[in-house]
């Protein structure tokens, strides 16, 4: 017997969030006279991340925070960069900073992202963050996958105990993710290319996170009756209508037959990434001002 999944509103849940930062942010400023900044550094022209700042941009200012843009040219140097995240490390104002990736050649992102000071990184990639995430201290975490484990919860509350597989060790999806579920207690496998028998590893998931960049790679014999999906793919490919469309890395169609719960794309964990940056800005504008964090 086959059951239809619930799918997951990433969505509408992304907005709820929304409105608990704005109204944190609205605390903080009716009780301390300022708020939040956060500023987002692009290096070149890539279509996609145009589309990411400018909604990481109204979304900023929607929630009442300061939104700082800086647009650098394609050859811009390393030195350049670096000197642009020594001002803004340095200014008061600013209590978040983005750098959006990727970068051109020419620049070393891991140089970049160490540079960014950590109480700042509000993506969560300084290894400091990423230490601390590890070593389980407080720490600032990347947006997607704390997008990843809300999702996870709103779906199935507690997540103690559950054999969680997330398929790709990346350190802006995987690794964080992975490290967030053993602190919820589940049983973590990280799978990757050279995992063997993938299908039977992602068989055993009550939890199930992919994260590949491989359109459709998911299929529904990979998936445990019953289970959460939560799939991070973001892939574009030919609609064969002439037009292009998202898909993720799950089969979506075939999936929601036997999954728990499932997240689409797009409105699935998308959404959610800005949102946990808004609220990873909030976060850390308390911790530099020093002022207890609002609840959100
Ligand atoms: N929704 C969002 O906001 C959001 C945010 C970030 C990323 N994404 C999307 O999420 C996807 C993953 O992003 P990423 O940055 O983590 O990608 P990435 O750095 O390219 O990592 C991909 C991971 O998938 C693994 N992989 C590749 N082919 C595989 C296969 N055939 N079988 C098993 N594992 C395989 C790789 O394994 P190896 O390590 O062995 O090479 C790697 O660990 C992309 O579609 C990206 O666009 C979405």
């Amino acid at each position: 017997m086959t059951q239809r999944a619930s799918i997951i509103d990433g969505k509408a849940i992304a907005a709820d969030l929304r409105g608990r930062v704005a109204a944190a942010v609205e605390n903080i400023r009716s009780h301390h006279g300022w708020a939040p900044g956060l500023a987002v550094v692009l290096v070149g022209s890539d279509p996609a991340s145009e589309v990411y700042v400018r909604n990481k941009g109204r979304q900023t200012e929607a929630c009442g925070m300061k939104s700082f843009e800086h647009r650098l040219p394609a050859d811009t140097s390393e030195q350049d960069l670096l000197d642009l995240i020594g001002r803004l490390n340095a200014d008061p104002a600013v209590h978040g900073i983005l750098v959006q990736l990727p970068l051109p050649d020419q620049i070393d992102a891991d140089k970049v992202i160490n540079t960014v000071d950590p109480a700042k990184d509000v993506d969560g990639f300084h290894v400091i963050n990423a230490g601390r995430l590890a070593t389980g201290q407080d720490a600032l975490v990347a947006c997607t996958p704390v997008g990843c484990v809300m999702l996870a919860k709103h779906a199935l509350d507690d997540l103690t105990g559950l054999e969680a597989v997330i398929v790709g060790r990346s350190n802006i999806v995987g690794k964080p993710v992975a490290q967030l579920l053993l602190r919820e207690n589940c049983t973590v496998t990280i799978a990757h290319s050279r995992t063997r028998d993938l299908a039977g590893v992602c068989a055993r998931a009550d939890l199930l996170i992919a994260a590949v960049g491989r359109p459709r790679m998911i299929k529904v014999d990979w998936v445990k009756p019953g289970a959460c999906v939560i799939d991070v793919g973001i892939n574009r490919i030919d609609g064969g209508d002439g037009k292009t469309r998202l898909v993720g890395d799950v089969d979506f169609d075939e999936v929601v037959e036997v999954a728990g719960s499932i997240t689409p794309v797009p409105g699935g964990v998308g959404p959610m990434t800005i949102a946990c940056l808004l609220y990873n800005t909030v976060r850390a504008a308390c911790a530099i001002e020093g002022v207890a964090v609002p609840d959100m």
